[in-house]
């Protein structure tokens, strides 16, 4: 299949490591001229240099971004429009909130939460909207969690906003499908990355056993019977954003191994 990415315009948030990493990794193998961004330079360079090995394609370059700095939002697609004269595909990503319940958040922690994990979509959005509606074509991809389907426990900031990203993913959906630009929300159940190996490490802790141990008893409740790699995720990710795909907005994926029950 032709995912019609080659020489396409890309923005990753959050894409030093993980699973932002991977899905730039993707678009790269696919010809797409790539923008990636996070906090950390030293983090961004090096990622940079991976992907363009790993991919064989020198399109890479990047932008420090802290997506709660509406500044450094904007000054990430006006680099994107510079190098590459417009904005075909935008990868919402950002960091994880912090793990707990009820109890443990201050108004501040929500307040933050909001901004890193919500905020920071509206805002890429709305930079990207201009070039996009302008060609009348675009794709956003929002990367949320499984909580989209069903909630997780002890981390009830990630079930707040990533229900937040639904709601603003499906009424984009219906507000943008005139100017051709479709948008949707995609899931990680469990995926292999630091962030998850930190979870892991935080409910070894807690439970005085190891983190090898949690990943094992984690691995039981998911039916293909293991943690996803980034590369398995970033593929589904790269397909509804590529080309190849014409009709399908306005939804909320899972790509979690069969891990979640709900329909
Ligand atoms: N992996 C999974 O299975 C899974 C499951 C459910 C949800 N998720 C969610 O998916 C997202 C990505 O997860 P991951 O597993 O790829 O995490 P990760 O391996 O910890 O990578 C996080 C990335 O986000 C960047 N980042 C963190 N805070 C940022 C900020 N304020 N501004 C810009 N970049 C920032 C980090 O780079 P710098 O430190 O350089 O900024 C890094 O590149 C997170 O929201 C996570 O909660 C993941």
């Amino acid at each position: 299949m032709d995912l019609h990415l080659k020489d396409k315009s890309v923005i990753v948030l959050a894409s030093s490591k993980g699973l932002g990493k991977a899905i730039s990794t993707e678009f790269a193998k696919e010809g797409a001229k790539v923008l990636i961004s996070s906090r950390s330079e030293a983090e961004l360079e090096k990622a940079k240099a991976e992907i363009k090995e790993v991919s064989g394609n020198p399109n890479v370059e990047y932008q420090v971004c802290d997506v709660t700095n509406k500044t450094q939002i904007e000054q990430l697609v006006q680099k994107a429009v510079e190098l590459h004269g417009t904005v075909d595909v935008l990868i919402n990503n950002a960091g994880g909130p912090p793990a707990g319940t009820f109890d443990d958040f201050s108004d501040e922690d929500w307040q933050q939460a909001f901004e890193l994990n919500l905020l920071s979509f509206t805002r890429t959005i709305r930079e990207v909207l201009p070039s996009m509606k302008e060609q009348k074509s675009g794709k956003i991809l929002n990367i949320a969690s499984s909580s989209i389907k069903q909630t997780l426990d002890n981390l009830i900031l990630s079930n707040t906003f990533r229900a937040g990203i639904v709601g603003l993913s499906k009424s984009l959906s219906q507000e943008l499908a005139p100017d051709n630009i479709l948008i949707n929300t995609v899931g990680p159940g469990r995926i292999a990355t630091d962030r998850v190996a930190s979870l892991d490490q935080k409910r070894a802790d807690q439970a005085g056993i190891s983190a090898e141990e949690v990943r094992e008893k984690a691995e039981q409740n998911i039916p293909i019977g293991r943690y996803g790699e980034p590369e398995e995720f970033a593929k589904a990710v790269v397909f509804l954003a590529s080309g190849a795909n014409t009709y399908l907005t306005g939804q909320s994926l899972v790509i979690d191994g069969g891990l979640v029950k709900a329909l």
